[in-house]
């Protein structure tokens, strides 16, 4: 807690002198991932590949980050069209899988000139984002309807072909990953005051994976953000836009109202919990949309040590990859301050990403564990 509040108070300071670097710190990578020029507000749904290289959706299409007009996969190609695109995952039996949300489908464009349709989501409210299981037989969906403040979780049995809604104790669900180990699932909630747009309550739910059938039980809130940035009395530099309510512009604001917590409106948070990527070893990177923050927890201890990561560059996170030539290149892709174009910044991390890892092994199908941690 000690190393949050001095980062509380460097935050609220006007100049920032870092004393101690002993923290990781994301900067702008917009130098080696150029392929994030031009893509526009759309941009989301970051993604990994086998060899470490990073990619990201936009409304049209899936580009790779390591060069300009990298496009691999556009709309309207092989005569596949999207309403809009917000997720991307690279696999190992499956092939390149995008999601469009109001398009209610999955795509597989592993060979961009014969896109096919992997997954009919008419059933489902989007999907949102997706998170794949180690042995690539299982997929989880997020969705949400924004105006209506509701969302909803699939499980999609890949070798049955059987989609069943989860039973979801949430509000809008969007950041949705499985743990370093299958054993469970992480899904953000989120609701906001429909008038102001001030976000009211989020959290991240935890679900139970059933070993039998792979359905996600046991729901549980186990990380409430609103509590996490209070006790750490957390307000990044220069965040946030008129788009939410004025604390989050006004640092002297916020620091009054964080001295004085009588009234709990002056406590709302104002960012947007949005996607999240775990490590192989259990550590989830989540990022907060609007708030130019991505929240770092080692799951395996309690979510009272997570802490806040201010961004550099990136003021909208969107989403995030660990990538790399040794997949542990955090990489958090959005808009840029004044919600406009786009930004990319990273920081080294000490562990590959669990997508990374999966796709140098095999998932553990023949027990063998060729997945060495590459460090
Ligand atoms: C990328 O495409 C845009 C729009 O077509 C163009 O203006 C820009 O020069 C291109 N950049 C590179 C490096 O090719
Ligand atoms: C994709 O192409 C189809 C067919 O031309 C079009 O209807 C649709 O609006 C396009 N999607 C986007 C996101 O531009
Ligand atoms: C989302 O919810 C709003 C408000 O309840 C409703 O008007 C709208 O039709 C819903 N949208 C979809 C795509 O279901
Ligand atoms: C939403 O904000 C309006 C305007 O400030 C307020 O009157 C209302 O009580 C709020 N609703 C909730 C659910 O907080
Ligand atoms: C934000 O501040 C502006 C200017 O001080 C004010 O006009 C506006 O009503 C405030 N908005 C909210 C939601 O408090």
């Amino acid at each position: 807690m000690k190393s949050l509040l001095a980062f509380a108070f460097l935050a609220l300071a006007t100049a920032a002198p870092t004393g101690s670097q002993s923290e990781p710190q994301f900067k702008n990578a917009i130098g080696k991932n150029p392929g994030v020029i031009g893509l526009g507000g759309g941009i989301e749904g970051t993604s990994v590949d086998k060899t470490g290289k990073l990619y990201t959706v936009n409304n049209i299409g899936l580009y790779a980050l390591d060069k300009e007009n990298s496009t691999l996969w556009t709309n309207g190609t092989g005569g596949m069209s999207v309403v809009g695109l917000s997720s991307s995952r690279f696999t190992r039996t499956l092939g390149t899988l995008i999601g469009d949300p109001s398009g209610h489908k999955v795509l597989n464009v592993q060979d961009p000139k014969k896109p096919t349709l992997f997954l009919d989501a008419s059933q489902m409210l989007q999907p949102n984002d997706m998170t794949i299981s180690l042995d690539e037989k299982k997929i989880y969906f997020s969705g949400m309807n924004w105006t209506a403040n509701v969302g909803e979780v699939w499980y999609y049995n890949v070798e049955s072909k059987k989609l069943e809604k989860v039973p979801w104790t949430g509000d809008r669900a969007n950041g949705i990953e499985l743990s370093h180990d299958d054993a469970h699932l992480y899904v953000t909630s989120a609701r906001h005051n429909t008038t102001t747009f001030q976000t009211l309550f989020s959290s991240v739910i935890r679900y139970d994976i059933n070993k039998a059938n792979g359905m996600p039980e046991n729901p549980q809130t186990v990380l409430d953000y609103r509590k996490l940035r209070n006790d750490a009395g957390y307000f990044p530099k220069d965040a946030g836009t008129n788009m939410y309510a004025n604390l989050s512009t006004d640092a002297t604001a916020y620091a009054a109202a964080v001295k004085d917590r009588k009234n709990p409106q002056d406590n709302e948070m104002d960012f947007d919990p949005d996607g999240m990527r775990m490590d192989s070893k259990g550590t989830l990177f989540a990022t907060l949309n609007a708030w130019k923050t991505v929240v770092m927890w080692d799951t395996t201890k309690a979510s009272t040590t997570a802490k806040f990561m201010e961004l550099e560059t990136v003021y909208w996170p969107t989403n995030l990859e660990l990538g790399g030539p040794e997949g542990k290149t955090v990489t958090v892709v959005g808009k840029c301050k004044g919600n406009a174009n786009t930004c990319v910044d990273s920081f080294e991390h000490s562990t590959p990403g669990r997508a990374f890892k999966n796709l140098q092994g095999d998932g553990g199908n023949t027990g063998k564990d060729t997945t060495d941690d590459c460090s």
